[in-house]
């Protein structure tokens, strides 16, 4: 079955087919960085005309790179939720255009669901149940994966997610948006344990997140600094890094640990992020578990994900209608189960 995704919650726009949930046969991603990076973060209304003028070519790399017709389509999967209402509007209802015009099925897809499926999209991927570690700038949270539609919620950040703290770091600094490979780069002639900034486990046997504490020692540190920080910078990111790294790799292995699951995945924008790939790595072989991270073009925003989740619920017979609205932030309680 040949699955055609979309992807507009945020600030990329993406289409991918996809063909029996694993197999990639194109995935084009438009990305909008350059029109946010000027305002430090994404600005919304932009964000929803810039996928407007991107859907369609963005839809026709994907065809043209696959090589297929869009007769050849099965079905389409889209992202419903969450993300920014206006933006996944755009992709939402072109997906529910196009499947209509076809007269294919089409399903809407939690996003969160998307990226924890992107491991499937690798060879040797991860045996169910597996505990997931979805990392990104909306959402930070630890998920047990029964199967690739039944997600049960763990834990997740009070306040900020991981990515997001990267991209505010990054803005107090005054380096540019998205902040997260920014940081990376910089860190690389940092020392990590230059400056002592917190790490916040909470309850150390629960999974609960929470990095504002990590952000606001950044911003003291700066403020108390305020001669000689700007010298500093590759200590201050790469202090910053390794303490949020510190913690998403504890809660991760610890989450495996308790539960007894032998398969760990690492998803979303910030699993590009190499100190967590290695760190997460090498405490994963010392507990004898099996590490899966996607490679760096399916850890952020990519449809290919979309198709992968999508297939698994076509395969389970469910079909979106036309009356079907996207959601940004209720509901997505709805689609994962709350573990808590
Ligand atoms: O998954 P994603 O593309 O979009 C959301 O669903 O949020 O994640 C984007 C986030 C941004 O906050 C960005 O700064 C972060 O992922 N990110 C990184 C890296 N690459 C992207 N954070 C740390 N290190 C990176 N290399
Ligand atoms: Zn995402």
């Amino acid at each position: 079955m040949i699955v055609l995704g979309i992807e507009s919650s945020c600030d990329e726009t993406a289409a991918a087919l996809v063909e029996d949930g694993d197999k990639i046969l194109s995935s084009a991603i438009a990305s909008q960085v350059d029109v946010h990076h000027v305002y430090g973060g994404v600005v919304p209304e932009l964000a929803s005309r810039k996928h407007i003028e991107a859907i369609v070519p963005v839809l026709d790399e994907a065809l043209s790179t696959a090589g297929i017709s869009k007769e050849q389509i099965d079905a389409v999967a889209v992202t419903q939720g969450p993300g920014l209402a206006g933006a996944l509007l755009v992709g939402f209802s072109f997906a529910k255009a196009y499947a209509y015009a076809l007269d294919i099925p089409w399903v809407g897809v939690n996003h969160l669901e998307g990226h924890i499926n992107s491991v499937f999209l690798e060879p040797d991927p991860p045996v169910f149940p597996f505990i997931a570690l979805l990392v990104s700038g909306g959402h930070t949270g630890i998920y047990k994966v029964l199967s690739h539609t039944s997600i049960e919620l763990m834990g997740q950040t009070r306040d900020d997610a991981a990515g997001e703290a990267f991209d505010k770091v990054a803005k107090m600094l005054g380096l540019r948006y998205p902040g997260g490979i920014i940081i990376e780069k910089l860190s690389m002639d940092g020392d990590p344990e230059k400056i002592k900034f917190p790490r916040p486990y909470l309850d150390k046997d629960k999974f609960d997140f929470s990095f504002s504490g990590i952000k606001t020692a950044v911003n003291r540190y700066i403020q108390t600094h305020e001669e000689e920080y700007k010298d500093q910078i590759p200590d201050i990111v790469a202090s910053f890094q390794a303490a949020v790294v510190d913690v998403l790799s504890f809660k991760v292995i610890n989450a495996a640990l308790k539960t007894g699951c032998k398969n760990i995945a690492v998803v979303g924008g910030v699993a590009a992020n190499s100190r967590l790939r290695d760190q997460v790595t090498r405490h994963s072989l010392k507990k004898g578990l099996k590490l899966h991270i996607p490679p760096i073009s399916l850890c952020g925003d990519n449809a290919a994900m979309i198709a992968a989740a999508g297939y698994h619920h076509l395969m389970a017979g469910k079909k979106a209608k036309l009356n079907a609205d996207v959601y940004s932030r209720a509901g997505y309680r709805e689609m994962l189960r709350n573990g808590k």
